[in-house]
């Protein structure tokens, strides 16, 4: 019965290779697991009840011998190949390994969005918390935000839990919380910080126990040996846990930090600079009498030294699994980038295109008149929206496809074609109007509509897979110091912009992006992407092109219907 067999490899688009790939009809398959291991066979038979994986079958497939007790299958799948009556299917098999608890150096369970929901094991399993470890203004809260987009994006639902705004939302009677709130030997404010960190912690708790919230982001100093012991405590036996810790020794990063704290911290709203900075820097110090940096190698951690320096480096402890593998290499990216200089990203659809005119989807055509006058506008208007004052190279991303290659003609900026940004592929649907799909493959119509995110195109691509072949597109841009636009299509879009402001994998499909629209996104301190719609009349008078757009923003992508 099991006649062939594949061990999951890194490669584009294979079935075996994604995390969250679709059958042809449009069914989530299972995610990589314990072993990053998805099994695929054939078959003959005509019910997927037939394939019942023996542990001699098992151990033919790992070649290696099986404690059947640790592994446990959680999903399987028919009818990825041959059609519903065909004698012969394929089948996926997730396999998990079921660790020790808490031991993040063996087992990489996180279920994801992607897969069916994980039955096989107990909550604890398929939960992680992530606790940072650092001084104030070291850069937490930026990790925080960027991982959440980062993990939500990859379909693990991830929230962000900050101490600091639970501190901030007490009710302090007359004690205010200046710097010698933070003093250890501040009773009183010893007291309220630690109710600060218990309501964090139970939300968090209940969080990840009641719904479907499955890595918690634990973002407050945690700077002493006994504080982190308690949250492992707490943890430990419940769910996967590492910490993350990040230190700056960097004097002009550290003030840049504080400038950036004080800017937008809620903590000095209204406070004047010169006295914000002093205190600021005195409850660092109030910090910094107790602060005990993590040396003890039997924790699960990353620890981020100076990355933003670019000389920086980081020390990784206990750290394995396929989860945690992909967080230290997309922290390497991002924290290397920083927050250096104001740079921004620009995203916008192509002008106007022939088949756009004619309704249809996919193809390569080429621009139409009226995306000739948006090319045409378009240097203007970036060549206004450059950051001032600071010379910020810009770059300029497109597709492959002639109608970004076309709309990005006229941008006197350093050019790069990329094929993943190339429009979702509609295999079969290509070149067809929605209409011609809805007449003419109603089911397929009917399964796109019911789940856009999960569902592929016969011999195309689902929203699923572009999120996947658009990671290193991603990567990319968080690496760049540049700013960059970024001129491409409306589902690639979709993902880019999802990724950056942690919209829901589900909604990503329905956001809207309009053409001829310049969507701007300046990154803030904190890690989070402030965004600004930015409308071009291509009809307007050159002379006017400029004023209109200031006085014309229109509102954020909504969900289309
Ligand atoms: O219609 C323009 C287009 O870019 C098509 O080429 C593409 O198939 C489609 O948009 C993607 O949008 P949706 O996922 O809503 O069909």
């Amino acid at each position: 019965m099991w006649d062939h067999v594949t061990r999951a490899k890194d490669s584009e688009k294979s079935i075996e290779s994604t995390p969250r790939s679709t059958s042809a009809g449009g069914h989530a398959t299972p995610s990589f697991s314990a072993f990053n291991a998805v099994i695929k066979s054939s078959f003959s038979g005509t019910s997927s009840a037939e394939v019942s994986p023996s542990k001699p079958n098992l151990e033919k497939i790992l070649r290696q011998p099986v404690n059947f007790r640790d592994v446990v299958i959680t999903t399987t799948q028919s009818s990825i190949s041959g059609g519903l009556n065909s004698p012969t299917k394929s089948v996926e098999i997730d396999l998990h390994a079921s660790t020790s608890v808490g031991n993040l150096a063996e087992v990489d369970s996180l279920g994801s969005l992607y897969s069916e929901q994980p039955q096989y094991a107990s909550v604890q399993r398929s939960k992680m918390v992530i606790i940072m470890v650092g001084l104030p203004g070291r850069g937490k809260t930026f990790v925080c935000n960027k991982l959440k987009c980062y993990l939500n994006w990859l379909g693990h639902v991830t929230g962000h839990f900050n101490v600091g705004n639970y501190r901030r939302n007490q009710k302090l009677g007359d004690l205010t919380q200046d710097a010698s709130f933070f003093c250890h030997t501040n009773g009183a404010g010893l007291e309220l910080r630690q109710k600060a960190l218990d309501s964090a912690l139970d939300d968090m708790m209940r969080w990840l126990n009641t719904g479907s919230g499955q890595v918690a982001i634990f973002d407050a100093t945690n700077t002493t040996a006994s504080r982190r012991q308690l949250l492992r405590d707490k943890l430990h036996g419940r769910c996967q846990y590492l910490f993350i810790e990040s230190i700056c020794n960097d004097m002009e990063t550290l003030e840049r930090n504080y400038m950036n704290k004080l800017m937008y911290s809620p903590d000095y709203a209204g406070v004047n600079v010169e006295e914000a900075l002093r205190d600021f820097k005195a409850r660092i110090q109030a910090y910094e009498d107790v602060y005990e940096p993590i040396t003890d190698r039997s924790f699960h951690y990353i620890k981020l030294i100076d990355m933003v320096t670019g000389r920086g480096y980081m020390d990784i402890n206990r750290i394995s699994g396929y989860i945690p593998g992909k967080l230290v290499f997309f922290l390497m990216q991002v924290c290397r980038a920083g927050l250096g200089n104001a740079r921004k990203i620009w995203l916008t659809r192509h002008g106007e295109s022939e088949y756009n005119v004619l309704k249809l989807i996919g193809g390569d055509s080429n621009i139409s008149g009226e995306g000739e006058k948006y090319a045409t506008a378009l240097p203007k208007v970036l060549e206004a929206r450059l950051p001032q004052g600071e010379a910020t190279p810009l770059q300029v991303w497109t597709s492959t496809l002639k109608r970004t290659i076309q709309t990005a003609q006229h941008l006197p900026f350093a050019k790069l074609r990329w094929k993943a940004l190339d429009e979702i592929d509609a295999g079969v649907c290509d070149g067809m109007t929605y209409e011609d799909i809805a007449e003419k493959m109603p089911e397929e119509f009917a399964a796109r509509k019911s789940d856009k995110l999960g569902y592929r195109y016969p011999s195309g691509e689902s929203y699923m897979d572009v999120i996947q072949r658009l990671e290193p597109v991603i990567i990319e841009i968080e690496r760049q110091k540049d700013s960059v636009c970024i001129v491409a299509h409306q589902a690639i879009l979709r993902v880019i912009y999802g990724y950056f402001m942690a919209v829901s994998p589900e909604e990503i499909p329905r956001l809207s992006i309009p053409l001829h629209t310049l969507i701007e996104l300046t990154p803030m301190p904190d890690g989070q992407m402030s965004v600004q719609m930015l409308p071009v009349d291509i009809n307007a008078d050159p002379s006017t092109l400029l004023e209109n757009l200031a006085s014309n923003p229109s509102p954020l992508p909504v969900l289309a219907s």
